[in-house]
C-alpha cells in the first residue's frame, strides 16, 4: 500500500520514542522507506540500532558525520521526503519549528523540507498547555503543519492529562490516509453489536445484565465516521441510534443470533460488543408466576453462542469480540478468542473503577490472534472504539 512511498521520521527526544519504533514497523509491513533522524536526547531513550534494525534503513544523528557520498545529506533527505513526521516531538522540537532554530541534524531538516510535515506532540501536560507550547502549535498549524494527537491519559511523570503521543496505529493510519486520500474504512460494510440482551421468565420479568449499550453504540459511530455502511444489531439500549447507522432492534439472544446470521454473508467486519445472556429460562411462562413462601427453582438452557458460530461460519470476514472479565482478563481473554476464531479479541475488566459496564469511559486490551497485545490507557469508549476501527483497518491491510 506504501511501496515506494518515502517517510522522514524525526524522533525528538521523549520517553514516547519507543512507540516509534512500533510506528516505523507499522509502515514498514506497509511497504514504505523510512530513514529517521535522531536527536542526541532521542539516543538516550531509545538506540539507533534499534531503529536501523527495524526500518532496515540508514539513521541519522550528527551534523557532522563523515559524508558516505557527496551531498548535503540534511538538504537531499528534506528534498527525498513524501512526507515528514516528527514523532514524539517534544515541547523543544516545536518551539524550534516555530523560530526556524536550526542548530542540529533534525532542527535542519525540518527547516529544509518542502513536503508535507506532520507531528505527534508528546509531552507532560503542564509543558503542553504552557502558553509558549500552545503558541508555537498555533504557529505550526497556521503554516500547515499537521498534528496528530496529543492524546489525554496516563503520562510517564505520573501524572494524567493532555501531552500523552498518540498510540502508533493512529500516527501510522494517519500518514496512510494521507497517501491514499481514502477514508479508512470506505466501502467497508460492519455489522456491530450492542447492548445487553433479556431472556424474558413470563410477562413481567427477564434475565438480563447492566449493559448499557454505550460502548457498542461508541463503535458503530467510530465506523460511520471511517466511512463504513454500518448495521447495529442493538439489545435494550436507551441511546439515540448514532447519524448513519441502519439499526436492528432485538431482545433475547435467539433473535440477536438470527440477525446476526442473517446479514454475516455480506459483512466485511463484525464486532460484537453486545452482552449476550449465555442462559434463558428453559420455560416461557405464559402467565406471572405467582409468589409462593417456598424457594423458586428456575431451569435454564444455553443460548446459541453467537460468536463461536461466527467463528466457525467466516470466510474473509473480520471478527471482533469483546470479553467482560472479572479476573485475569488478558488470560481469559486469550482463550475465548482462540476459542471463538476471533482475530481481535477486546477485554475490559468490569470490576475496575472507569471500565465496564454502563460508564462513558473503558479501559481495555487488544489482544491479537498472533499473540501481540495492547494495553490502552482510561479513554472515553468513543475513542477506545476509534483506535480499534484503526488496529482493525491495519489488520485488514497486513492480512
Ligand atoms: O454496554 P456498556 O454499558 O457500554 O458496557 C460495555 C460492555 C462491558 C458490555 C462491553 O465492553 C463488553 O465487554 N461486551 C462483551 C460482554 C460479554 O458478553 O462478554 P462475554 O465474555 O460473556 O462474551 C465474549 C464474547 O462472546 C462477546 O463478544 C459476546 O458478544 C459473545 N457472546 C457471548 C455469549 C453468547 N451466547 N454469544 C456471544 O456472541
Amino acid at each position: 500500500m506504501l511501496k515506494g512511498k518515502r517517510i522522514l521520521l524525526g524522533v525528538s527526544g521523549g520517553i514516547a520514542a519507543y512507540k516509534s519504533v512500533e510506528i516505523v514497523s507499522r509502515l514498514r509491513k506497509l511497504g514504505a522507506d523510512i530513514n529517521v533522524v535522531m536527536t542526541q536526547s532521542a539516543t538516550k531513550f531509545v538506540t539507533p540500532l534499534t531503529f536501523r534494525s527495524i526500518s532496515a534503513g540508514p539513521v541519522y544523528t550528527q551534523m557532522f558525520d563523515e559524508p558516505k557520498s557527496w551531498n548535503i545529506k540534511h538538504i537531499v533527505l528534506a528534498e527525498q521526503a513524501d512526507v515528514v513526521l516528527v514523532a514524539p516531538a517534544t515541547a523543544n522540537i516545536l518551539a524550534k519549528m516555530a523560530l526556524g532554530i536550526a542548530d542540529d541534524f533534525l532542527s535542519t531538516v525540518l527547516l529544509a523540507a518542502r513536503s508535507p510535515i506532520y507531528v505527534a506532540p508528546a509531552m507532560n501536560h503542564a509543558m503542553y498547555h504552557h502558553p509558549a507550547t500552545q503558541k508555537n502549535l498555533k504557529i505550526l498549524r497556521e503554516r500547515g503543519v499537521a498534528l496528530i494527537g496529543p492524546a489525554n491519559g496516563f503520562q510517564a511523570c505520573g501524572t494524567e492529562g493532555d501531552g500523552r503521543m498518540s498510540e502508533p496505529v493512529q500516527i501510522a493510519e494517519e500518514l496512510v490516509q494521507f497517501f491514499t486520500g481514502k477514508q479508512l474504512m470506505e466501502g467497508q460494510k460492519v455489522l456491530v453489536t450492542a447492548g445487553g440482551t433479556r431472556e424474558p421468565l413470563d410477562p413481567v420479568r427477564y434475565i438480563g445484565n447492566f449493559s448499557s449499550g454505550k460502548m457498542g453504540y461508541a463503535v458503530a459511530r467510530a465506523f460511520h465516521e471511517a466511512g463504513a455502511e454500518v448495521t447495529l444489531v442493538s439489545a435494550s439500549v436507551d441511546l439515540p441510534v448514532p447519524a448513519g447507522v441502519q439499526a436492528i432492534k432485538v431482545l433475547t439472544a435467539e433473535e440477536m443470533y438470527h440477525e446476526v446470521m442473517k446479514a454475516f454473508d455480506g459483512q466485511d467486519i463484525v464486532v460484537k460488543a453486545a452482552a449476550v445472556a449465555d442462559y434463558r429460562p428453559a420455560v416461557f411462562q405464559g402467565q406471572k408466576i405467582k409468589k409462593k413462601s417456598q424457594n423458586l427453582n428456575l431451569e435454564l438452557t444455553p443460548n446459541p453462542d453467537i460468536l463461536l458460530s461466527l467463528g466457525q461460519k467466516k470466510k474473509h470476514q473480520i471478527l471482533v469480540g469483546f470479553a467482560a472479565e472479572t479476573h485475569d482478563a488478558v488470560g481469559n481473554g486469550m482463550e475465548k478468542m482462540r476459542k471463538k476464531n476471533a482475530d481481535i479479541l477486546v477485554v475490559n475488566d468490569v470490576t475496575v473503577p472507569g471500565a465496564g459496564f454502563g460508564t462513558d469511559t473503558n479501559i481495555v486490551s487488544f489482544l491479537f490472534l498472533d499473540g501481540r497485545r495492547i494495553d490502552l490507557p482510561m479513554m472515553s469508549k468513543l475513542d477506545v472504539a476509534r483506535e480499534l476501527v484503526k488496529e482493525i483497518a491495519f489488520l485488514k491491510k497486513v492480512k
